[in-house]
Parts: C-alpha cells; structure tokens; sequence
C-alpha cells in the first residue's frame, strides 16, 4: 500500500498536543521504521524540541511547504486544520493518517481500527480516518462479538478523561483542583463549567436531535467500522475528572443467546483485548491502572436479567493510545506491510 522501502519519512502535525506526544512516543516504542521525523506545531511551540530515539528533535513551524519528501503524515491538530492542509500533504505525495473528525464520515475515506477492519485501507485515496477514542475502544471489543452472535443494539455511556480535548483542558483539571483544595474561586475556561469534583453529560457541541456530536460519532462510526448499518446504537457521553483512560458502560442486544461465559471466551482471545473480569476479587479495569497500556480492557461483563439476549460489559482503554495515536501508528504499520 506504500512503497516498500527501509525507511519511511514521517511528519506529525500537531507533535506538542496530548495526542501528538504519545504519537513520536508510540513510535519510538515500536520501532517504527522513521527515517526523518518532523514534528511541528504552532507559532506557540516552534523552537521547542522533544526526545526521540536519545535525539532532541526540532519542533518546526507548521507551513503549507512542510510535506516535500514526506511518506506519511499523522495529524491531530484538530479537525480546521486536517480540514486545510491534509489534501495538500496527499499533493506533495504523503499518505495522511488523520486522528480528526474531518474525513471520517466521508465514504471513500477508509475508517480503520486494524483488529477489526484493517481490509478497509486497501482502497485509500491518500487520506485514512483515525477513529473517535470512545469508538476505537468499543468496536474492538463488540466486533469479534458481533461475528459470532450479532449485535442488534448498542447503549453505551461512557465516562472520558480530560485528555480526550487537549493539553489546556489537562492544565485546567489541575488549576481547578488545586484552586478548590485552597479555597479559591475557579473560572473555567475549557469547560463551560466547573470539571474538578464534577462530570459534564457534555462532549462537543449539541445537535438539533438532542444529542451531541460525540454521541452520533458513536453511532455513526460504528456502523462504519463494523460495516452493518442496522446496528442501532444509542449514546451518552460524559467528560469525568480523570486525566487519561476512557471507561464505558456498554449493553449490548444479540440476535442469539450469549451467555457472559460465552463472552469472557470469545474475549480471552480476541485481538488488542484484555479480560480482566473477577468482581470478587476485586479485579475490574478502571482508567487509573489502563493509562499506558495498548490493549483495551474489558470487565464486570454479566448478562442482562431484564431481556432475553442481552449483555452488560465494562470497557477501559488509554483514550492517547488505543484510542488515538496506538491506533494511528498501528494504521502506518499496516500500510507499511503492503
Ligand atoms: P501548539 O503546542 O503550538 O499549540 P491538544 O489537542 O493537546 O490541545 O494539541 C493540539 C496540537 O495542535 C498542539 O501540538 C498544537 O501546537 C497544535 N496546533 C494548534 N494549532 C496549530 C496550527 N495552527 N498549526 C499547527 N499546529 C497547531
């Protein structure tokens, strides 16, 4: 799917952001073969440098020119600027692995997580859509439930760290906290309200049917990625005080009987899972002890007394890593292999 080289050159736009720094890190980590890193941003960081392979790498100003020579380029600079220049960077010959919501819904635009539908990048036009974090980490787990039991419906409400919007929403956590341990006022600014000692049934802007963006994400991306869309799937998202991990309540509805044995077996070898299930000794998931870990973890799954073929998991994944810049990496590596 790229030309099959010893080295690829790679840019990250967007290097200095939360998602952007676990991107090089990911990168590192898996050796992926880069030949030229370049990292850029904003005028507010150009002239930094950050650590890759015992390097201090230049932070660069980000520019239209930035792409000559360049075989893959990894944005997550938000959606105005994947939006801007990611049709450029495919111009001057890269393939773009995006982390916005830009393209996602486009339908020539391949919308991947490799363990489930990596066949779709086979017919890339130059852009491929990293999906939303909270979808990232529920596919990986329904589909290989769905391939054997087919899921009907899906409720899911899910509980997103701070993380998920960006370095300044990480800062005012912080802020927030410290100023309310001594007795300060506080003054949101990321947040229309106050997110230390709080949860937000809020992520992205409100849509004329109620929900908001990042619910209909849920629902739409995830009839794209499991490419059935008469999967109804119903969504409420919450922003929680937590810095990194994205956990989720999902129930789900199957078309046959699956028992939560049947489910912990499925599981215990599906890829990119982790089963971490035994309430009674107190083993569960929770995004504390996810943070830094690739796999998706998944617990407290029990089955639905209330209907017939129903299933109740719990999903945690690191929302930077599985559900952002893993992801993506793991999306080069794939194109990488031809
Ligand atoms: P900068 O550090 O210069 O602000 P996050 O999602 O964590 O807030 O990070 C957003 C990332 O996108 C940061 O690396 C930020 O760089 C970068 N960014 C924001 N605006 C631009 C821009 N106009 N051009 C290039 N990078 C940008």
């Amino acid at each position: 799917m790229l030309a099959r080289k010893n080295h690829y050159n790679v840019a990250v736009v967007g290097a200095t952001g939360a998602v952007g720094r676990e991107m090089v890190e990911v990168l590192e980590e898996r050796k992926f073969p880069a030949g030229d890193l370049r990292l850029f941003a904003s005028q507010r960081s150009a002239g930094e440098s950050m650590a890759f392979r015992g390097e201090d790498l230049p932070v660069q100003l980000f520019t239209k020119e930035v792409f000559r020579g360049i075989d893959i380029a990894l944005f997550s600079a938000g959606a105005e600027i994947s939006r801007e220049y990611a049709p450029i960077a495919v111009q001057a010959g890269a393939v773009v692995i995006d982390n916005s919501s830009a393209f996602r819904m486009i339908p020539e635009v391949p919308l991947v997580v490799p363990e489930v539908n990596r066949h779709a990048l086979r017919h890339h036009q130059g852009i491929i859509a990293n999906p939303n974090c909270s979808t990232i980490q529920m596919v990986v787990v329904l589909k290989p439930l769905h391939d054997q039991f087919r899921i009907k419906r899906v409720v899911v409400t899910t509980f997103q760290s701070v993380s998920g919007t960006g370095k300044e929403a990480m800062d005012e956590l912080l802020e927030e906290t410290e100023a309310l341990l001594s007795f300060q006022e506080v003054s949101p600014k990321v947040y229309p309200v106050q997110i230390a000692f709080n949860c937000l049934p809020h992520i992205d802007d409100f849509l004329q049917n109620g929900y908001s963006k990042e619910e209909m994400k849920l629902v739409n991306e995830t009839q794209k990625i499991m490419e059935d869309p008469t999967i109804r799937v119903t969504a409420t998202t919450v922003r929680v005080p937590v810095y990194v991990g994205h956990s989720e309540s999902v129930n789900i509805e199957t078309e046959k009987k699956l028992s939560a044995n049947g489910a912990r077996s499925i599981l215990s070898t599906a890829p990119g899972v982790q089963l971490y299930d035994d309430p009674q000794r107190k083993i569960y998931p929770t995004p504390l002890e996810v943070a830094g870990k690739d796999e998706v973890y998944v617990g407290r799954i029990r089955e639905d007394e209330s209907i017939p073929n129903g299933l109740n998991l719990w999903i945690v994944a690191d929302n930077l890593r599985k559900g952002a810049a893993l992801n993506a990496v793991q999306i080069a590596e794939e194109l990488i292999k031809g």
